[in-house]
């Protein structure tokens, strides 16, 4: 590591790549954007020059790059696993975005290979862990506030952006939701069901609604509220009940107005507007453990588990039953 600034590879310049990438090159201390890679050469050229960088001509060279000492990845779902463990052999810390692989099988290989490794060395995007009005819920539920946690509510309401089937919902979407329940309530999800709206009447896998009821191993239970097709803008809310009261979180910061016989409040239009401050701090985060080389975050473990149940609340969508999460032994290493 050159000067103590740590030079980060990208992987994927879309819309997360180059937001990542324009954060740690402008908002981020101690890190610059060594090297940029993306399938389209055009979009990895212009990101490059926009940050400083060079623009790789494949992953492989990417992370083998001796400039290049922690490597981001923001392509596509069924690329994170391949490119993850590329990272870990490497030896090379990787913030993968969300989800760690595309299915639970290839989350269970990335795990496995950095307990070959013997260290932590993966971050995975769950960076609602960043987003404030997220981390007062959690301190308070860590304070005693209320006492032990009953129930979790989520609420995650999407503008329309494509119809979407069930499992990319899920596996996509509401595996940010499911990381979160586990996180807030410090319990594995044991057992959920899955129910859902489908978008198109002849598409009884399209999904505009979906409800994932969760139990977990606390004894507590929860649901998680998803929609595709809000109607009016961008929503991410969570509820804890506890023995002694309640911990909810504010959704938007927006001043409410009251004027000409009504009452509102500005909803964010989508994801980069409401969590713009929560992918800084999570880079910046970041970036710092990668300097002291001591691993903070959502892990390969918090990774593979939230895929597992995301994996079966799919079951419980083709079964239409209640179905039991059944992860691997937490290994000692997380
Ligand atoms: N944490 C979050 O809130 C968040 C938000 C959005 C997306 N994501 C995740 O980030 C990833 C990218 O999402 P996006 O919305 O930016 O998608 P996108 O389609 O806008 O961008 C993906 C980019 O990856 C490139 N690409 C495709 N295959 C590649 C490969 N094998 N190697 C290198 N580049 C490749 C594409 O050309 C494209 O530029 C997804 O896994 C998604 O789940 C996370």
């Amino acid at each position: 590591m050159k000067d103590n600034v740590v030079g980060v590879g990208v992987i994927g310049t879309g819309m997360i790549g180059s937001l990542h990438a324009e954060n740690l090159a402008r908002r981020v201390i101690g890190a610059r954007v060594a090297a940029v890679m993306d399938i389209d050469r055009g979009r990895a050229e212009t990101v490059a020059a926009r940050c400083g960088a060079k623009a790789a001509t494949d992953a492989e060279t990417l992370i083998a790059d001796p400039a290049v000492d922690a490597v981001l990845i923001a392509s596509p779902d069924t690329s994170h696993a391949e490119l993850t463990i590329a990272c870990i052999e490497a030896g090379k810390p990787v913030l993968c975005e969300k989800p760690l692989a595309a299915t639970v099988a290839d989350a269970e290989r990335v795990l496995r290979a950095e307990l070959a490794a013997g260290r932590r060395l993966t971050q995975v995007g769950f960076m609602r862990v960043y987003d404030q009005t997220h981390r007062d819920v959690h301190d308070l539920l860590r304070a005693g506030a209320i006492g032990k946690a009953l129930s979790f509510r989520g609420r995650h309401f999407n503008p329309f952006s494509g119809v979407k089937t069930i499992e990319t919902a899920i596996v996509n979407s509401l595996i940010h939701d499911i990381h979160s329940a586990r996180w807030l309530m410090a319990a594995e999800i044991e057992q959920v069901y899955a129910q859902w709206v489908p978008a198109l009447a002849d598409q009884p896998r399209s999904a505009c609604f979906a409800v994932l009821q969760l139990r977990f191993g606390s004894g507590a239970i929860g649901a998680l509220e998803w929609s595709g097709d809000s109607g009016y803008g961008y929503e991410v809310m969570v509820e804890v009940i506890g023995e002694t009261g309640t911990a909810e979180s504010v959704s938007h910061s927006s001043p409410i107005l009251r004027q000409g016989s009504t009452i509102a409040q500005a909803v964010t239009p989508n994801w980069p507007q409401r969590f713009a401050q929560a992918y800084i701090d999570e880079a910046q985060i970041w970036i710092d453990s990668v300097r002291s080389g001591e691993p903070t975050g959502p892990s390969a473990w918090d990774g593979y588990m939230s895929l597992a149940a995301a994996e079966v609340c799919i079951r419980s969508t083709e079964t239409g039953l209640p179905e039991r999460v059944v992860g691997m032994e937490r290994p000692a290493l997380y």
